[in-house]
């Protein structure tokens, strides 16, 4: 790996928090020392087990659960009906639908659960379901999206009242007419259909729960795999109609989530009535398959782009039409107003005159969903399609797709810069990005040693892409999931004996926040890192806040604690100004400590303040409230925007279509970095997913509705064979509007990397007369390609 010297590591990084240290959770994971929810173990724990639909769709006819409750080991059985008769059959979804909790009419996707049990071990409850029989009247399905407002298609979801036809819902963004005007102004225009497969975020860590109801406080403490442990419990309350004050979210250590954990399942409501029923705790822990087959899947977008452009090469419009396959209930975790999530940034890092979209989002006979894997909500799908529309313009044009970037990114001094479809970019520097990026990679040699390898019939290709990513939701005005404002809560407080803890309402899954979060607090109390501590994942220890996706920890999460702890400060400076015997006006906070103005020599840590702080002799806190002491609830002014610069260079074999990546250089950009370290492992894993979409990742069902891809057998995901040494590079531009400048930068590599991919293999194959394959590009994929045959997607 190389780490090229960035601007910020030119720049003092501050003598406290900031910079590159080792994840202090690392010990604890490399020891086998963490701690999910299948390790709790409780007295009495009981187990449950789901019955789910072995077909995609189909009404049921009868659900006979005698013998499964003569199991000697089962404790219970619960059917749809047994739900609806206390009102919880169905839930709400984050989408403004509703979902089945178990099948009460229908089944609508397979492995849709039907029935669950509850038994003394796990096995017991499992060898139960087979006890169960169902009679299935199989109906028709729906797989394949165009086909889902076709006048015969049979109707998925009979449950709402009126429905008549599949749609879920229609989108828009941007203006329509410009476009138009601007495509008919234009010298050149290029349109192509491209698929963006469904494919499943995929977790190491599978979902689950124990749930354990105290019948006697009408208590209820939940266990779960949650990327958002007080949004869940507001959800749970509504649902369940206990008292929000009375539910306790924990989320302990989350095995990766990628945006599989934010929604509800029906699994942690299940566990919840079985422990009710039973007055004991119960467990569920999802196996392979069955996260898989039933929890929410992500991308699904049939998209069609076209875009306008003059002789020489400017830009002038992009438009899309997309058709969103949702599956049987929409599920996805977006905010409200965007039900397209942010595929409005479709205009990616160019100045574009104008630009239009339109998103029909359909229902299908597949597990409901639509989450943001790894991305900001549905950027990934807008990034790919402008960075492959902008290859195939450049192969129109005859001109090389960097110097088609080059002129058209949108330029440093435009900066706050407004989209045509409404978004507004807080900094950046495009031009250098890609500069150095193609200085990096040896972009001229690469070209040459292309040609060369060409005329030997080695087909090599290289490949760009240039991303905007708008990570951080909120602000709460404009952005909600299921009514709750999109803002989180910090608290921060230092002890007398000068440590801190810093309790957060985001919620990690491996991105490293016990470690970043206190940099962020050391930093800006002039601390030792170690001497903060991070609370997070428990909804009776931390603040109220929407939880961690769409890479909103740092952008909003980390300004509450950036400026929490510069209120602590502010509380310190009047406890200094009486131990340094100066007028608070006199003492200003520098390189780590309160300094008398005029003679820095004299001179208070915060450590030395805390004691006083706490002492019979305080100065009275100026709030009324805990000396150092204080809690911020940041509502985000607006997103902020990484971006990064990306070339992938492949070979594929002519024989067999494998594609090999045999270099990835990247230049991003995400503001002020806390933790180098971080942000390179989260860089890694991201354009390690970007090779896994690009090559190998596809749930892929057949005619009837089943699902092909039930373990990680069918379901490729890359390993450490399929990728190369990265090369990777930074560059600091702040974000104007967050407290330390910081920018998300969990997601950008997902969201950029895979149009590298395929603009690479593009690439290596335009010989061969291809202009476009879609993802996944499988060797058969790219074997037919080459023969001149597409494989359907
Ligand atoms: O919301 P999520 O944690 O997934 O994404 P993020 O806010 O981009 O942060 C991912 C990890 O990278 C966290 O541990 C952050 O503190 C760290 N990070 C950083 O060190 N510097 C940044 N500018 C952004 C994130």
């Amino acid at each position: 790996m190389t780490i090229q010297e960035t601007a910020q590591d030119a720049v003092p990084t501050g003598t406290h928090g900031h910079g590159r240290r080792p994840r202090r959770e690392a010990p604890r994971f490399v020891r086998g020392r963490g701690r999910y929810v299948d390790d709790i173990t409780l007295p009495g724990m009981l187990h449950l087990a789901i019955l789910r639909s072995p077909v995609a769709h189909a009404r049921i006819v009868s659900l006979d659960t005698t013998a499964a409750r003569a199991h000697p080991k089962v404790k219970a059985v619960v059917t749809g009906a047994d739900l609806a008769e206390r009102g919880l059959a169905w839930m709400p979804t984050l989408s403004e639908d509703r979902q089945a909790v178990l099948a009460t009419d229908k089944v609508r996707f397979q492995g849709q659960e039907v029935a669950f049990v509850v038994a003394e071990d796990r096995y017991s409850a499992r060898d139960a379901l087979e006890l169960i029989e169902v009679e299935y009247d199989e109906l028709p399905v729906v797989v394949d999206a165009r086909r889902a407002l076709a006048e015969d298609a049979v109707l998925i979801r009979d449950d709402l009242p009126g429905k008549t036809d599949n749609l879920a819902f229609e989108w828009e963004s941007g203006d329509a007419e410009a476009t138009r005007a601007a495509f008919a102004r234009a010298d050149v225009r290029v349109v192509q259909d491209m698929v963006v497969p469904r494919v499943h975020p995929a977790p190491l860590e599978t979902c689950g729960a124990v749930a354990d109801y105290d019948r006697v406080e009408g208590r209820l403490t939940l266990w779960c795999t949650s990327q958002a442990p007080h949004a869940h419990r507001m959800l749970l309350a509504t649902i369940s109609g206990l008292p929000e004050h009375r539910i306790r979210v924990v989320s302990p250590d989350v095995g990766g989530g990628f945006g599989n954990k934010v929604p509800i399942y029906p699994g942690y409501l299940c566990a919840i009535v079985g422990s009710i029923l039973t007055g004991h705790p119960v467990k569920w822990v999802e196996d392979r398959t069955e996260n898989l087959v039933s929890t929410t899947f992500a991308r699904d977008y049939v998209m069609h782009g076209e875009i306008a452009a003059t002789r020489d090469g400017r830009i002038l419009a992009v438009r899309s039409h997309v058709l969103a396959d949702h599956g049987a209930f929409n599920a996805a975790a977006t905010p409200t107003k965007y039900p397209a999530g942010f595929f409005g940034v479709f205009t990616g890092s160019y100045a574009i005159e104008a630009a239009y979209c339109h998103v029909t989002a359909v229902h299908t006979n597949k597990a409901p969903g639509g989450v943001a894997y790894a991305c900001s909500f549905r950027i990934a799908e807008a990034a790919y399609l402008v960075e492959r529309l902008v290859d195939l313009l450049a192969a129109e044009l005859g001109l090389d797709p960097a110097e088609l970037r080059r002129r058209n990114l949108i330029p440093p001094d435009a900066f706050p810069y407004a989209t045509p479809t409404g978004w507004v970019y807080d900094s950046g520097d495009y031009p250098t990005a890609l500069a150095r990026l193609l200085e990096t990679a040896g972009y001229d040699d690469l070209r040459a040693e292309q040609a060369e390898r060409r005329a030997r019939g080695e087909p090599m290709g290289i490949g760009l892409s240039f991303f905007t990513e708008a990570v951080g939701a909120g602000p709460r005005k404009d952005m909600d999931m299921a009514g709750l404002g999109m803002a989180d809560t910090c608290e921060v407080r230092v002890h007398p004996t000068g440590k801190a803890v810093v309790r957060v309402s985001v919620q990690t899954q491996g991105q490293g926040h016990e470690t970043t979060f206190a940099q962020i607090v050391a930093e800006e109390l002039g601390m030792a890192t170690d001497d903060v501590d991070v609370v997070h994942g428990d909804t009776d220890l931390t603040p109220f806040g929407l939880g961690t996706y769409g890479s909103r920890s740092t952008p909003v999460s980390g300004a509450a604690a950036a400026l929490a702890a510069r209120q602590v400060r502010e509380k310190g400076r009047l406890v200094a100004s009486s131990l340094l015997e100066a007028a608070p006006a006199d003492v200003e906070w520098e390189r780590g400590a309160f300094r008398v103005k005029g003679d820095p020599g004299r001179a208070v840590t915060l450590a030395e303040v805390a004691v006083r702080a706490y002492g019979p002799d305080a100065p009275p806190s100026p709030d009324g409230q805990g000396a150092l002491e204080a809690n911020v609830c940041y509502d985000p002014a607006s997103l902020t925007f990484p971006y990064g610069a990306y070339l992938c260079v492949v070979d594929v074999d002519p024989g067999t279509g494998k594609v090999s990546v045999r270099r990835f250089v990247t230049v991003d950009d995400c503001g002020t970095r806390i933790n180098d370290d971080v942000v390179e492992g989260q860089i890694h894993r991201g354009l390690t997913d970007g090779i896994g979409l690009a090559l190998m990742e596809q749930i892929s069902f057949d005619e009837y509705g089943n699902c092909l891809n039930g373990s990680l057998m069918d379901y490729l995901i890359p390993t450490a064979l399929e990728v190369p040494e990265w090369e990777t590079s930074m560059m600091v531009t702040p974000s104007p509007h967050h407290p330390i400048g910081a920018k998300g930068i969990g997601e950008s590599a997902t969201v950029g990397s895979p149009a590298a991919v395929v603009n690479a293999v593009v690439d290596a194959l335009a010989p061969y007369g291809v202009r476009h394959a879609d993802m996944p590009l499988t060797p058969s994929r790219v074997w037919e390609a080459m023969q001149g045959r597409a494989e359907p997607p």
